[in-house]
């Protein structure tokens, strides 16, 4: 299926998707996010994908939502059209999603990077929320992730001041798993799809799922939630031929996967 604001590839058993609005700097639009919501859920229905990589171009991964989409908007329309719950679904996402982000991942960009499940970015990458420049504040969860990701302080100066900070500050604030050379940014975030996505799925899935739910809840309710799926996971033959394989020294063979 061909889509205006995407580039969307299968790798092996990796859903590649490139944000692809280059006259924009991937401005996020309403037709980037139907577009995105379709091949995410095509990518969830399709049992052949295990792992998911969102990129964008060299010079941003997204540079916000469309601002020149939202300049019109009025507070009753924004309020009835829920302006930003949208987003809700690709964040809903149940199959692992990294970032690979070069260049500008500002607003949107940023909090669109953030919904992946971790993010690896290039030396270039430049992360912010500057909808305090615009007379507004982050709508797609950046007060919120943002704070949960690098803690108060961080995420006040850069919300209140609007500033961008580079990869290095980002790795060391914890947003950012990873800093790699530029051209080596697809290459790694691609093989760590591969590895995620050759191992069990049903294990992976609820991997995302418990730490996901330590973003959510209180360490008891977390600890619980992750209890309960532990154990689910030894009701998988996945299990048994995990442990079995490491017993006799071979390389396991996942059924789900
Ligand atoms: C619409 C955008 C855009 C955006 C860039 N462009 N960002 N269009 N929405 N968020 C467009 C520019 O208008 C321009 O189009 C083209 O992309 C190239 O951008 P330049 O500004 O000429 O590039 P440069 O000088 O290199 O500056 C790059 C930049 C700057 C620093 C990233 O573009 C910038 O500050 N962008 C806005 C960043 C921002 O404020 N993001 C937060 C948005 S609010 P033309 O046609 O003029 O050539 C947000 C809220 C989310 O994200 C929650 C609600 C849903």
């Amino acid at each position: 299926m061909a889509y205006e604001t995407l580039l969307v590839e299968t790798r092996g058993r990796v859903g590649l998707v490139t944000l692809n609005r280059p006259q924009a700097l991937n401005a996020l639009n309403r037709q980037l996010l139907e577009e995105l919501q379709g091949v995410l859920a095509g990518f969830q229905a399709d049992a052949g994908i295990g792992a998911i990589v969102i990129t964008g171009s060299e010079k941003a991964f997204a540079a916000g939502a469309d601002i020149k989409e939202m300049q019109p908007y009025g507070f009753a329309a924004a309020v009835t059209e829920d302006l930003a719950a949208g987003w809700d679904a690709v964040a809903a996402c149940r199959k692992p999603m990294i970032a690979a982000v070069s260049g500008f991942a500002l607003g949107g960009g940023c909090e669109l990077a953030m919904m992946c499940d971790f993010i690896i970015a290039s030396e270039t990458a430049k992360f912010g929320q500057p909808e305090i420049t615009l007379g507004i504040i982050p709508g797609m969860g950046g007060t919120q992730r943002l704070t949960r990701a690098v803690g108060k302080a961080k995420a006040m100066d850069l919300v209140l001041t609007g500033r961008m900070m580079d990869a290095a500050e980002a790795e060391r604030c914890g947003l950012v798993a990873r800093v790699v050379a530029p051209e080596r940014l697809l290459e790694e975030a691609l093989a760590a799809a591969e590895k995620i996505a050759g191992f069990s799925l049903p294990a992976v899935m609820m991997a995302k799922e418990a730490v996901s739910r330590a973003q959510e809840t209180v360490l008891s309710e977390g600890m619980r939630a992750e209890r309960r799926l532990f154990h689910a996971l030894f009701a998988t033959e996945d299990q048994k031929e995990g442990m079995a394989a490491f017993i006799e020294k071979r390389k396991p063979t996942f059924a789900n996967r």
